[in-house]
């Protein structure tokens, strides 16, 4: 393990950094999370992530006890002290905290706040060369009156068996659909596919998480002059799809040429998909480079 992890103002090595046991994040997994990435070691779309953890905390009645500019300056700091980094990856825990063993919220009156800093492993070249292969497995994503999807949760058994399934079968990432049988997301990206030169992805109100990426996606398409949308998808769309993406903060654009051994289209990464992701990759070293220099 490499890197430095920030528990409510220690910051540790990432070996030695702990939670208490009755932390209800632990027991309950009772918490929210986000993950960022940095280019040129600002983290990208900082405010949007900040967005989000707030609107996740909301949702679980849970505080948030510092604001952007003070979690920023703590991120600094665990990124000074995890040493020599390419590029960080950043993740934010905020917990219930600590109590006693009951829901009661009053049980655990102080949140915890952890933030894991280590290097960055960027997708390998191989990905946005050739492409991943995914698989759509029995898992359902969970429905929205449940462990609501929108809530970025550190609850994340419902993924981690989506995930198990792609593992069995030979896919880098997990296709879910929602209890209606329409296509939602992935265990840890969400879902495009391209049709008639459009970008389309399964509509938030499937039950899916709304990724920073996803959104973005729908700005750079304007840029581009690509029309990006929400639909209703099934699994039946994915054999009519010339190409296919998945996004996340670590993963950018990842096009996918393979459904459960069923090529995609070419079978190779798509032109659309393509032009979408030089984008992305262009914005994300321009818009934190202007930051390096305000800074
Ligand atoms: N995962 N859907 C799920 C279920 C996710 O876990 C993620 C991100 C996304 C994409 O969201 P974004 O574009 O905001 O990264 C969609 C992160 C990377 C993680 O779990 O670490």
């Amino acid at each position: 393990m490499r890197g430095a992890v920030y528990v409510n103002g220690k910051i540790a090595p990432a070996d030695q950094a702990v939670v208490p046991v009755y932390d209800h994040g632990f027991v309950y997994g009772e918490g929210v999370y986000e993950t960022l990435r940095s280019y040129n070691l600002v983290p990208f779309l900082y405010d949007r992530h900040m967005r989000r953890l707030r609107q996740s905390a909301d949702r679980l009645l849970l505080d948030v006890p510092f604001d952007d500019a003070t979690m920023l300056q703590w991120i600094d700091q665990t990124v000074t002290a995890a040493g020599q980094l390419n590029e960080a990856y950043i993740r934010i825990l905020l917990t219930r905290g600590v109590g006693d063993l009951t829901y009661d919220p009053k049980s655990t009156p102080t949140p915890t706040t952890v933030i894991i800093v280590k290097p960055l492993e960027e997708p390998p070249a191989r990905v946005f060369n050739d492409g991943i292969r995914i698989s759509l497995v029995d898992m359902l994503r969970n429905h929205p009156r449940s462990v609501n999807p929108i809530i970025k949760s550190n609850n994340l058994l419902n993924n981690a068996l989506a995930m198990q399934a792609a593992y069995r079968a030979g896919a880098e990432e997990a296709l879910m659909c929602n209890y209606r049988g329409e296509l939602t997301e992935c265990s840890q990206a969400n879902f495009f596919m391209v049709r008639g030169g459009a970008a389309v992805t399964p509509q938030s109100a499937a039950g899916l998480l709304e990724g920073v990426t996803r959104a973005y996606i729908f700005e750079l398409g304007k840029e581009l002059g690509i029309d990006v949308r929400e639909e209703t998808l099934t699994p039946k769309d994915l054999e009519t799809a010339d190409e296919m993406f998945i996004t996340s903060t670590t993963r950018e654009l990842s096009p996918v040429v393979n459904v459960d051994g069923r090529a995609v289209g070419s079978g190779k990464p798509g032109p659309v998909t393509k032009k979408l992701l030089e984008l992305y990759q262009r914005r994300a070293q321009e818009l934190t480079r202007a930051l390096t220099t305000k800074r």
